[in-house]
């Protein structure tokens, strides 16, 4: 079939240029620009890069208009009614999902790796006790590259495997570390009989002095939460995580880039904020009254948990989590949780406003999310951090992809220049 091409015709200058156009398996097409600089001495303009593909990629794909998410090409729907995390992270990382035999071996590496070297517990004790959880995160993950000498070597295969596996296998237990530090109690080292998130929920609970058991209603919740975090093509964190290992870095420092970029409010860190804005609103009478603050642009407020960049419709994970929320809540005696009634509330109350519908603004997946983690006993500082684990796995995949690219270099973006032209250096003493 003929390359599809893109004519560009200035009739002013009576150039024109030609450019080729780039099909993937679904999803919009790309005009290929890389040459536009070069042959014709133009840039293009795209400010948070709406409209702008920044690599070709075979891991996740988004339509937001259907409000479809799949995961190399299984639907979220599916892979969170009948999948595991461990498995989508498999599948994540490999393309395929596993046999058996693979999932076991896959398993058994990522509880190989769960401890973090004792040195690393020194860092914790480094921060004060209130420090917030994420910083504790960007700080410690950042200096995993001062331990692991060994998996340096970013184009060797086995090289990148077990840094993959580390990343996944540690984050729960450093997590699980900033958490115990913030509340002031021992470490708990990880159990290899238990499960990922089993696993993940005795480190954060349990204590020296007692037996805990694990509720398995509590991890089932927590596994899905993490299947439906775990990529999402290129959000900005991922983003962060190759621009920062197209450099050839060390990979754990691209993965504290990523988490230091998750932590903002207008992307991973609007969990803890969707919580504290329903504890602003307090109860279903203050609604009105938010919702307007929402719509008015002199007020910086924003209905936090709503809104996506790609998603125009429903974003499918906030579906999956609202229907989780109820089956929760209903299971842990919490089903008259008033912030869950307030966020159904206020929910309606937005999808009913003009000012919503007209900008396609649905609720996101952090806007219920942050209610399951304060249902499993979590703390609000804590909602991004399980953000975080969740999204190890697309980031580790993605630098994978990235630095196995035959296409892929640094990435250098240009600008438009705005500021003063050329100008003659005054002296001081001639400045009046
Ligand atoms: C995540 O990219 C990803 O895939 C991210 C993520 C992932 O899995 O990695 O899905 C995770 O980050 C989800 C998003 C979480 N963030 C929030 O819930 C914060 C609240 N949402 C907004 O800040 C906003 O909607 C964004 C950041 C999510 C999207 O920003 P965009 O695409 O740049 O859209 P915009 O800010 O240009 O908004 C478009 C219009 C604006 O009005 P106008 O200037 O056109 O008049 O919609 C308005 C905005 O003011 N708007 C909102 C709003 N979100 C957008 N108005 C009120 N409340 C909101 N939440």
């Amino acid at each position: 079939m003929a390359e599809k091409k893109l004519i560009l015709n200035d009739p002013d200058s009576g150039k024109s240029a030609e450019l080729p156009v780039r099909t993937g398996t679904t999803g919009p097409d790309a005009a290929d620009i890389s040459s536009l600089y070069r042959e014709h001495g133009l840039f293009t303009y795209d400010p948070g890069f709406v409209s702008t593909a920044s690599c070709r990629s075979d891991i996740t794909f988004i339509d937001g208009d259907q409000g479809l998410l799949m995961y190399r090409g299984y639907s979220i729907e599916e892979l969170a009614q009948h999948s595991t995390f461990l498995e989508v992270a498999y599948l994540s990382l490999y393309g395929e999902l596993p046999k058996k035999t693979q999932l076991e071996e896959f398993t058994d590496s990522i509880r190989y790796h769960t401890m973090i070297h004792e040195a690393l517990k020194s860092f914790f004790r480094g921060f004060h006790y209130d420090a917030h959880p994420m910083a504790m995160m960007t700080g410690v993950v950042g200096s995993l590259s001062a331990f692991y000498h060994d998996s340096l070597d970013i184009t060797d295969a086995r090289a990148q495997e077990i840094f993959a596996h580390r990343m996944i296998a540690k984050m729960p237990t450093i997590a699980a570390c900033a958490y115990k530090h913030s509340i002031g109690q021992p470490f708990i080292y990880p159990r290899n009989d238990l499960a990922y998130c089993e696993n993940f929920l005795h480190m954060l609970f349990a204590v020296p002095c007692e037996e805990y058991e694990v509720d398995p209603v509590a991890a089932q919740a927590l596994d899905m939460l993490f299947i439906l975090h775990a990529d999402h093509e290129q959000n900005a964190s991922t983003s962060t995580v190759r621009l920062a290992g197209s450099s050839g870095t060390n990979p754990y420092a691209a993965m504290a880039a990523g988490i230091a970029c998750l932590w903002g409010p207008a992307h991973g860190g609007a969990n803890e904020a969707v919580l504290n804005m329903l504890e602003e609103v307090g109860d279903v009478s203050q609604i009105p009254k938010y919702i307007e603050k929402a719509k008015d642009k002199n007020d910086p407020f924003r209905l936090m948990g709503f809104g996506h960049r790609v998603y125009k419709n429903y974003d499918p994970r906030a579906t999956v989590i609202r229907g989780m929320c109820h089956k929760l809540l209903k299971r842990m005696g919490k089903e008259n949780d008033p912030l869950f009634e307030l966020a159904l509330e206020l929910e309606q109350r937005a999808l009913n406003d003009d000012y919503f519908k007209e900008k396609k603004l649905y609720p996101n997946v952090d806007f219920y999310s942050g209610i399951i983690y304060k249902a499993l006993g979590l703390q609000t500082n804590m909602f991004t951090v399980m953000f975080a684990i969740a999204r190890t796995v697309g980031w580790v995949a993605h630098w994978q992809e990235m630095t196995n690219d035959p296409e892929q270099r640094i990435g250098r973006p240009r600008q438009i220049y705005t500021g003063p032209a050329q100008r003659k250096y005054v002296p001081l003493n001639k400045r009046g």
